[in-house]
């Protein structure tokens, strides 16, 4: 896929962070991707009294893709409330490493080049590993 819809997942990724729960860091993250099938997936973050059980938008977001039946992620825009792009945490790269891969495009903003998975998260240990190292 090579024509991403920024604008319109910028638009969805705001509309997400409209409805995030965040009461306790009041940082509230919306994220917006579209995926192998052309459906544009989407995810809010959600805290919790207990913080560390706190989802990210970007766990939100895979939540969605299973949901409509997407596999992989293509583009993906993430925003706090102020509407400006936010990197993603370790653990969400991680977990974005599953489904999007090195490939994995990011939002940096209008007139800003994407980066990709592979910038934000590089050497990335991810399912290839997994049959190679296992022990029979
Ligand atoms: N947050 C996200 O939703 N995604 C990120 O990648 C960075 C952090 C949320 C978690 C928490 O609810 C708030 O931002 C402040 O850390």
């Amino acid at each position: 896929m090579t024509d991403i819809p920024w604008a319109e997942l910028r638009r969805a990724a705001n509309a997400a962070a409209a409805r995030a729960y965040a009461p306790y860091s009041k940082v509230h993250v919306g994220a917006a991707a579209v995926c192998d099938t052309g459906a544009v997936v989407v995810g809010s973050n959600i805290e919790n009294a207990s913080y560390g059980l706190t989802l990210c938008a970007e766990c939100s977001l895979v939540s969605d893709l299973r949901r409509v039946g997407g596999t992989r992620l293509i583009a993906l825009c993430v925003v706090a409330g102020d509407s400006a792009p936010i990197a993603p945490c370790g653990r969400c790269r991680q977990v974005l490493f599953e489904f999007g891969g090195r490939d994995l495009l990011l939002d940096q903003g209008e007139d800003v080049a994407p980066l990709t998975l592979e910038q934000l998260l590089p050497h990335a240990f991810g399912p290839d590993d997994l049959p190679t190292r296992a022990n029979q």
